[in-house]
């Protein structure tokens, strides 16, 4: 990250302002910020800053995983530029391995000795062409070189917690109880312990995160609510634990399905408010954003937004998708708070990100893969200071997904690798991991467009305040691709010693890293100046920015 030197960052003292000096410079401001230090909505899980790694496209092959005996360089077959990266973000935790592939994967099919296992058709060999479907490709034929002890390696070397989900649609809850037995149970005691040990790792991994399926109401099943409540019971029921807390996360719904929510909660709960929740320590939830909506075509990939050719409408209409997941958490914790009395369970954002239609992907088997740009940051930044805003409500987040496919933070093929915008907004944003959400009040001139004829209007600003010992860390994203704020930040009931500032912006609003040129999107530092009573900062057009406040 590019430090420049913070010309008006450094600490000013009260008296080197005169007050006509402040109130001029308060006067142009167009935006407010206000940051409450004695309303603090709770702590910021680190798990928000979550990952998600599919057997879908390049994902895994190409990806994460390229064997030990590549000349790109690996740890134990795994990329190593990627796992320097993550740690660079400080991944707290990786979902694996789906996802929709998740249930039609069998767990057994990716342990032992690599050359003896098996080949199997992927859950997503039917979205590539018929010619690809001739070809022996890992994208297409699953060769599970890639399993538990690679994933759960790969999580340690990127000091991240692994969060498997388990198939409930196509294997048994005694499958399920095998899979925790071979990853947790101690060494040397059962016949899994030693056939982990054979894998490489003699000690348990102690895998405390387990979902229960994935979009049980879809590709998990086809499910209705209550049928999975049942099932949810079945595979969670007595699961030995070895002595570490399993945390289950159930199949939640698709977006704003609150009947999903209210349909199983009522059933699992029988139909009253209750103490017991089963054991379900979150519920999921996905949520896609799509510029689906201007009704061109109906078509399911021919309808979307393009990833790199987009205008402002498009970008405004996107945003509000992308903000359509405030709402969305708010609607399911109200649905849970009807059933959870001592509000145990938590929200499990575990797929988002936009959705763009396929043509922008590095090569041709990396389905879903698509071009991350400036707007891509801009929706991330949007997304996860709505859950720092929600951190009394959401407990873990993943975003869909890690490589090569759809909000990606990094693009690789072969021995190229890059990150992308979003991968530096997760940079900027782990400073808000483990910290106090505190309440913080935005207001701006709204941004107004039009919309094919018709007049629409968008919020001008937004984001997320948080504290850690003395250090206040603010981020928020100027969605307006035209006007940059101008923006008065005031703490109440705290003072500002010194502040700096980063931001990530670009004149041209499709600005992105490609392989060949994987530096073109950089986080640049930004002069912030520290008054008596409150701090200036202009956001730029089309930006998501942080500033780091040391208080006094
Ligand atoms: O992330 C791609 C797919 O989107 C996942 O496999 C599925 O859970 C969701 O529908």
């Amino acid at each position: 990250m590019e430090r420049r030197s913070f010309l008006k960052a450094a600490a000013f003292t009260a008296a080197a302002w005169t007050f006509s000096r402040h109130e001029a410079l308060a006067q142009q401001a167009d935006s407010h910020i206000e940051i409450l230090m004695d309303e603090p909505v709770g702590t910021i899980a680190p798990e928000i800053y979550g990952h998600f790694t599919e057997h879908l496209g390049s994902v895994i092959y190409d990806g994460i995983y390229v064997g030990e005996n590549s000349k790109i360089a690996n740890q134990e077959g795994l990329r190593s530029a990627l796992i320097e990266k993550m740690r660079a973000i400080k991944a707290p935790v990786v979902r694996w391995p789906g996802g929709c592939f998740a249930d039609s994967y069998d767990w057994r099919d990716g342990i032992g000795p690599r050359d003896k296992r098996p080949r199997r058709t992927n859950f997503w060999t039917d979205n590539f062409t018929a010619a690809q479907q001739k070809q022996n490709i890992p994208q297409v034929y699953e060769p599970n070189q890639f399993g538990t002890s690679d994933f759960v390696r790969f999580c340690k070397l990127s000091g991240a917690e692994p969060y498997i989900a388990a198939n409930v649609r196509s294997l048994t809850p005694l499958d399920f109880d095998h899979w925790v037995e071979y990853c947790n149970s101690p060494r040397g005691t059962t016949t899994l312990a030693e056939m982990r040990e054979a894998d490489g790792s003699a000690d348990p991994f102690n895998v405390h995160y387990w979902g229960v399926g994935n979009e049980s109401w879809g590709c998990g099943g086809n499910f209705d609510p209550e049928d999975y409540a049942i099932e949810y019971k079945r595979y969670t029921t007595w699961v030995p634990s070895y002595g570490v807390n399993l945390h289950f996360v159930a199949s939640g719904p698709n977006s704003d399905e609150q009947a999903w929510t209210r349909g199983f909660f009522n059933k699992l709960c029988h139909g009253q408010p209750s103490h017991d929740m089963h054991g379900v320590w979150g519920l999921s939830i996905h949520h896609y954003a799509w510029n689906l909506s201007r009704g061109k075509t109906q078509d399911w990939d021919a309808g979307k937004g393009d990833a790199l050719n987009f205008e402002p409408i498009d970008w405004y209409e996107l945003c509000k998708e992308t903000d359509r997941i405030g709402g969305i958490i708010l609607d399911h914790w109200t649905a849970l708070g009807e059933f959870d009395l001592d509000r145990k369970v938590k929200l499990v954002v575990d797929e988002y990100g936009p959705w763009y239609r396929p043509g922008t992907e590095n090569a041709p088997e990396q389905l879903l893969g698509q071009m991350i740009t400036v707007r891509d940051a801009v929706m991330t930044g949007m997304t996860l200071d709505t859950f720092n805003r929600n951190a009394d409500k959401v407990g873990m987040a993943a975003c869909a997904q890690l490589v090569n496919c759809l909000n990606s933070l990094f693009l690789t093929h072969e021995d190229k690798f890059a990150t992308t915008p979003v991968f530096n907004v997760f940079e900027m944003y782990a400073a808000h991991q483990g910290g106090k959400a505190l309440r913080t009040e935005f207001s701006a001139p709204e941004v107004s467009y039009d919309r094919d004829g018709q007049p629409a209007n968008f919020w001008g600003l937004n984001g997320s305040a948080s504290l850690k010992g003395n250090t206040l860390t603010l981020t928020a994203v100027n969605p307006d691709v035209g006007r940059p704020r101008e923006v008065e930040i005031v703490i109440r009931g705290a003072s500002a010693v010194s502040a700096h500032a980063w931001v990530v912006a670009e004149s041209d609003i499709h600005a992105h890293n490609t392989l060949d040129q994987p530096d073109r999107v950089k986080t640049h530092g930004a002069d912030v100046s520290v008054r008596p009573d409150s701090i200036g900062f202009t956001f730029p057009p089309a930006s998501v920015a942080k500033i780091e406040i040391q208080l006094s």
